[in-house]
């Protein structure tokens, strides 16, 4: 007999000497008190912790939109023109004819819609591209080519 098999033999009976029922016995061993608290009252505090948590968070609205609504004052629609070629052309097309953007020269869209969606961005325009006194004159330009 090799070494090598007697020593598999020696180890193999070392593992047999162990109570190879320690173990299961640890687990099946029924715990006091009601056996179902496991199983149905544990995931029912869990569930009702956790859809509150996510009712008190979706009431919160902690990611509100910024600027919705308010007062549109119009600046200078010169400056605005120049703005708009710095910023919004390279979409909206030079003349606002249409590009990557949609055309705004004769769309009815209204200045406070068009203030919404500078502020707000959508679809792959982003937000804040122009804000404040900036943000005004280009409204002006704006509503200079809106259909009336
Ligand atoms: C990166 C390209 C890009 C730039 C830069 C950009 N836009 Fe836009 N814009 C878009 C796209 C795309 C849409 C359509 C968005 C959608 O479908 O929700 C859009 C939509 C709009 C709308 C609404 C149009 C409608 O029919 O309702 C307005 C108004 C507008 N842009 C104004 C501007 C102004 C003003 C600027 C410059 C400050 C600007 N955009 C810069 C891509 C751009």
């Amino acid at each position: 007999m090799s070494v090598y098999f007697e020593a598999t033999l020696a180890r193999k009976s070392t593992v047999v000497t162990r109570d190879p029922k320690g173990y299961d016995d640890r687990v099946s061993t029924p715990e006091p008190g009601w056996p179902l608290r496991r199983i149905v009252v544990l995931p029912l505090v869990l569930f009702a912790v956790v859809s509150a948590s996510v009712f008190a968070l979706a009431k919160l609205h902690l990611a509100k939109p910024a600027g919705v609504a308010g007062p549109v004052t119009l600046g200078d629609p010169q400056r605005g023109q120049v703005i708009f070629g710095e910023k919004c052309a390279g979409c909206h097309g030079t003349k606002a004819e249409g590009g990557i953007g949609p055309a705004l020269a004769g769309a009815h869209i209204t200045v406070d819609a068009a203030k919404a969606q500078i502020d707000n961005g959508g679809g792959t325009m982003p937000a804040g591209l122009v804000t404040g006194r900036r943000e005004d004159d280009v409204l002006a330009y704006l509503a200079t080519i809106f259909a009336k």
